[in-house]
């Protein structure tokens, strides 16, 4: 049975590895667009075939509906033809975890996640990044040059979460590296997973014992009575999600700071706009661009495309975004406001209360303290030759190299 069978309307389906989509995805979404209308026939990684949806409405539709629309990969059709080392297997892999969960089971767990993430003070968590920023920052204020993605973005989400969690400092360092081989996906993934899971267990079983203020033991202790395996296949979720969007969301927007003038890091303009940045970036470079995460519970029509029971559809975020129908017009006054993206999904499964303030937190207080320990930060390439990772799911820079005056670490920092 070849992987076509049962997809008549691919036959002139677009390979998206094969496509132009990391430097102008708005000019190659609209292209798609016009060709196939807002549900588009793909195929992925070995010719796999799904449906991306990049028509906002259709998107707004399609995560608005979970009976029709599910969230469990065993429900994907083509699951048992997937090639072995198919590149995604991560994410339509099932486990016994809050993100697969559907029905009843999706809202004790994603209720105790929510109540557990809301009861995190936000002085505090702006306290614990403005510590943690401050720290990464030392490791390279001093060298006058960095690359703000592998030296800061991809080191603060991480150390923070973590701490969160109420994790041991001393376990911190190896569960960090570990955390960024898992989501790199690249060949430590496999041997890092257990270690996390590992770690994990311990984590849980510490805060069975000796309860603390951090999401794990509230977690433990939540009327929704989670067990010690759910609790510690959730803050593998919680670690793995607000990392992925917080780093990237990070990355990006010291990217749109350094190269567009409107947002220009100089010291007048910074602090004012790092807020307008971050939404700018939601828009127009949104971190997750695509997600193979919904699987059709039943046959179904969408725009047009007859979408088979278990067919898997991709979230198009990005596209959604940048969808003519609602695209904002450049830096009107106030567009910063303007929160209609669809960076934090939307519906049952979206990302769940609070994470997306919380992750904006994140966010805008690395960004500050960068500017604010680095005033004179510039990049060290032209723009033009920033290069974008080419993942079909993130939207990354390989690397942001810059130049500043060097300065002095701020030294020893206290966490309590
Ligand atoms: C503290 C920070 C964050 C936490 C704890 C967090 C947590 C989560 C969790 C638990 C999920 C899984 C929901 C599910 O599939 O059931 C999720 C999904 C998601 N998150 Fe977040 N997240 C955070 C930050 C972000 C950021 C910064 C972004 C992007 C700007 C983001 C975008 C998303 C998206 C697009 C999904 C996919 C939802 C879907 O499949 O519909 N998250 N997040």
């Amino acid at each position: 049975m070849t992987l076509m069978e049962g997809y008549p309307q691919h036959a002139d389906a677009v390979r998206l590895p094969e496509a132009p989509i990391h430097d102008d995805p708005a000019a190659f979404h609209n292209e798609l667009r016009r060709t196939y209308g807002p549900v588009v026939p793909v195929l992925l990684d070995a010719d796999v075939p799904a449906w991306l949806v990049i028509g906002y409405r259709e998107l707004h539709y399609v995560t608005s509906q979970p009976q029709l629309f599910g969230r469990d990969p065993r429900r994907w059709n083509m699951l048992d033809r997937l090639p072995g080392d198919w590149p995604a297997r991560l994410f339509v892999t099932w486990q016994p975890n809050l993100m697969y969960s559907e029905g009843e089971e999706r809202q004790r767990r994603g209720g105790a996640v929510s109540d557990a993430l809301d009861a995190i003070e936000r002085t505090e968590l702006t306290r614990i990044c403005e510590l943690v920023a401050d720290l990464v920052t030392d490791r390279f204020c001093g060298d006058g040059e960095a690359d703000l993605v592998a030296q800061y973005a991809q080191r603060i989400p991480a150390e923070i979460v973590t701490r969160l969690f109420g994790l041991p400092e001393v376990d911190l360092p190896d569960l960090v590296q570990d955390i960024h081989h898992l989501l790199d996906g690249g060949k430590e993934a496999a041997s890092a997973y257990p270690r996390v899971h590992a770690r994990m267990e311990r984590l849980v079983a510490l805060k069975r014992a000796r309860p603390g203020h951090d999401v794990t033991s509230r977690l433990l202790a939540h009327a929704a009575r989670l067990t010690d395996e759910e609790t510690v296949y959730d803050l593998m979720v919680l670690v793995g999600a607000s990392h992925a969007g917080s780093a990237n969301w990070i990355g990006n927007t010291l990217r749109l700071m350094l190269v567009d003038d409107h947002f220009s890091m100089t010291l007048q303009g910074g602090r004012s706009s790092v807020s307008e940045a971050l939404n700018e970036v939601l828009w127009k470079d949104t971190p997750t661009m695509n997600m193979p995460s919904r699987f059709a519970v039943r046959d179904c029509e969408v725009a047009g495309r007859r979408i088979r029971r278990g067919d898997l559809v991709v979230l198009g975020f990005a596209a959604a975004n940048t969808d003519p129908q609602v695209q904002p017009a450049a830096h009107p006054a106030g567009s910063g406001a303007n929160r209609a993206h669809m960076s934090f999904s939307h519906g049952e499964y979206g990302c769940p209360f609070p994470a997306p303030e919380l992750g904006e937190i994140i966010a805008k207080t690395a960004v500050e303290v960068l500017l604010d320990r680095l005033p004179d930060v510039h990049l060290a390439v032209p723009p033009e030759s920033l290069r974008w990772r080419p993942s079909l799911w993130a939207r990354t820079l390989e690397s942001l190299p810059v130049l500043f005056t060097p300065t002095a670490p701020v030294g020893k920092i206290s966490w309590h």
